[in-house]
């Protein structure tokens, strides 16, 4: 390969100042940094130190001083509602202004966290806006998570006021979003302050003491300016799962995040000012706060907030029908969502309905593409087919075919290759780097680009522990691959047990805190499974106490209810199976890795610490169902 992808590459690795100087002038500053990189305190990395600006003036106020305020900045396309609702850029930010206005109302200042927990309506977004603009941090939590997990989190971000709405809309069900909000309130020990709450017409929320109704609060709100933040203030926190229960608060910064996101859109996505991009996500996973919010919003394109699945409302042919409606040029979603067509409508019959001509690139990421899914999809629509790969920490690609710098070939199985400012290698487990063709640890030399994590929210110590001291100056991404020989990156899969459920992050180790605390649980493991549809899901073994006489029939619908209620819906947990025990080495750790081997017909190796290998074979069938 030669050409811009690897000038760029090259001149990131061996002039970082110099190219992201360059990037930041894509940006609107009130001081321009004095510092681009400063890489003294590694692994803690600041960018753009010195550098003074606001993200929703980036994102809303300067497109509309520049002229630009009739062009829609949002559209909000609801099937499950039926309803379309399109918002200029003037519009909106005249909206966020008032709702910025209403968060100072309750108390809510510079440095103050603000918990979003909302369903995908346009005030999802007006709300993390509205925070940019006062320079407090939001935390979105997403709606599919039930109120411990909520919790969790309202007692680590210690919010100062929470935004949430009476309803979210599933299908044809309507989700009450209040009663979970109030229960994680009586739940947590920190008080979250003033609730915000959007009262949608398809649910009434009954409303108490430190209720604000959304719609009269904003009637009276007063306009809020932009407040100017330092680049290194922090812009949100977003929870993520890692190995144990406790979620991983991801802290981003205002500086290296608007600029990183600002210079990817039109590189890795091909989109610019004017053009229209459609992330099928959600806004409360980093995809969703990426591409959905900020990034075609920093570079004033146009964006689409759908609020729907891909099949069932009304059918397999609903996101053609978004492309048709909005002359969509770039698509992004997870595989899941393209196996959930595939399924409804194999031959992708419904295409024929609608005129997609608009569509120049389908974008998907969350979780390995697979081959499969990307020949079908490449063939049905006919155009490419884009896999790239990244995390909530990097907060945007890590590898990916960089379509408006220079398109690549590309290979099914892979997210191509590394974005400029990320240097991916593989390492073994000593350290050493691996030849091309051999799997291992995928890590990140430091310093890593702008828009990547900064720390773990209040946990300076857990940020360099979980990522930072496994291999001296690398970032482990807690993925395993290979590159090859032409320096495509391969992503093989999580060699931690987080796991990744229709796209979706999950901790093993928070399903396994909730089967644990049922009283006849006596010890428990979750596992990652493969599913045809939702490429991961949960499966539960559990060994009960010695004396219980119920058995599984009574038990499992109990534990999968548990989960559901603790966890929420979106852990898919519904298949769990008794055991008389579970697979340990001789010091107690449970061989979780190798009983998924065995669950996914792979090769397992069983470790020779194994403390009695006897246990393997009686779970053998029970792992091996289905
Ligand atoms: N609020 C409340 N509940 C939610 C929710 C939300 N925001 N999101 C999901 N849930 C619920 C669902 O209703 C479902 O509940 P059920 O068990 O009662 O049916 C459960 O959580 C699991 O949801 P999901 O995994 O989405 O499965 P599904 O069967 O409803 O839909 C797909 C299957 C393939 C259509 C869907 O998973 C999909 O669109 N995936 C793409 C995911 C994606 O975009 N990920 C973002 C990363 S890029
Ligand atoms: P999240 O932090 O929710 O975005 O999930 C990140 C995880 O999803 C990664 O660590 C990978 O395990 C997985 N993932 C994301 N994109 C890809 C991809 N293109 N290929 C393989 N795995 C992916």
């Amino acid at each position: 390969m030669s050409g811009e992808y690897q000038q760029a590459y090259q001149r990131s690795m061996t002039d970082p100042n110099g190219f992201w100087r360059e990037a930041a002038s894509l940006i609107d500053w009130y001081t321009e940094p004095e510092t681009i990189m400063d890489d003294s305190a590694l692994p803690f990395s600041r960018w753009f130190a010195g550098g003074v600006l606001n993200t929703c003036h980036n994102a809303l106020d300067r497109h509309v001083d520049a002229g630009r305020g009739d062009q829609v900045a949002l559209i909000h396309d609801s099937p499950v509602t039926d309803d379309r609702q399109k918002f200029t850029y003037a519009e909106l930010r005249d909206l966020v202004a008032r709702f910025a206005g209403v968060l100072r109302s309750v108390g809510v200042g510079k440095g103050d966290r603000v918990i979003i927990y909302m369903p995908m309506v346009p005030e999802a977004a007006i709300a993390m806006l509205a925070c940019a603009r006062l320079g407090a941090v939001h935390s979105v939590v997403f709606g599919g998570f039930a109120a411990r997990e909520l919790a969790v989190r309202i007692d680590d971000a210690k919010p100062s006021a929470i935004v949430s709405a009476s309803c979210g809309i599933e299908g044809k069900r309507v989700i009450e979003y209040k009663p979970l909000l109030d229960r994680a309130i009586e739940l947590a020990d920190h008080d979250p302050g003033r609730s915000i709450v959007l009262q949608r017409p398809q649910a009434q929320a009954a409303m108490g003491d430190r209720d604000v109704d959304w719609a009269k609060a904003m009637r009276s709100a007063e306009a809020a300016d932009c407040v100017p933040v330092a680049a290194t203030d922090p812009l949100y926190v977003l929870y993520t799962s890692g190995t144990t229960g406790k979620p991983k608060g991801v802290q981003r910064d205002n500086g290296g995040h608007a600029v990183a996101l600002r210079w990817s859109l039109p590189a890795i996505y091909d989109v610019g000012p004017g053009e229209v991009m459609f992330t099928a996500s959600d806004v409360g996973w980093v995809v969703g706060h990426s591409y959905i919010v900020y990034a075609p919003l920093l570079t004033g394109a146009t964006t689409i907030l759908y609020e729907g699945k891909p099949v069932g409302t009304p059918d397999a042919g609903a996101f053609w029908r978004v492309i048709q409606d909005h002359q969509v040029k770039a698509l992004f979603t997870a595989p899941t969502a393209f196996r959930g067509i595939k399924k409804e409508d194999p031959d992708a019959a419904l295409l024929a309905d609608y005129d997609i001509s608009s569509l120049q690139t389908l974008f998907l990421a969350g979780e390995r593409l697979d081959p499969e899914t990307w020949h079908w999809a490449s063939e049905k629509l006919g155009v490419p087919v884009v896999d790239h790969w990244w995390q909530t920490e990097t907060g945007w690609p890590i590898a990916a075919n960089l379509r408006g710098l220079e398109p690549l070939e590309l290979k099914a199985g892979s997210p191509s290759v590394p974005v400029p400012g990320f240097q991916v290698e593989v390492l073994d487990v000593d350290g050493s780097q691996l030849p091309a063709g051999e799997e291992g640890a995928i890590v990140v030399k430091l310093p890593m680009p702008p828009g990547c994590l900064q720390t773990l929210w209040d946990d300076d110590e857990r940020f360099r522990e979980s990522y930072m001291s496994r291999y001296d100056g690398y970032y482990l991404t807690g993925d395993g691959g290979y590159l090859d020989e032409d320096g495509y990156v391969f992503v093989m899969g999580r060699t931690d047990d987080v796991i990744n459920v229709a796209g979706h992050r999950l901790s093993t180790g928070s399903m396994e805190e909730v089967l644990a605390g049922h009283p006849d649980v006596a010890e428990c493991a979750v596992i990652g499974v493969a599913d045809s549809l939702k490429g991961q899901v949960p499966r539960g073994l559990v060994v009960l106490k010695a004396g219980v006489t119920r058995g599984e029939d009574e038990i499992g619908p109990e534990l999968v209810a548990l989960v559901r209620d603790e966890v929420g819906a979106v852990a898919s947990f519904k298949d769990v199976a008794v055991v008389p025990a579970l697979p340990k080495t001789r010091s107690g750790k449970v061989l979780r890795k190798t009983m998924r081997q065995i669950a996914d017909g792979q090769d397992a190796m069983v470790p020779s610490t194994i403390d009695d290998a006897t246990v393997l074979d009686t779970l053998r069938p029970v792992l091996q169902k289905g």
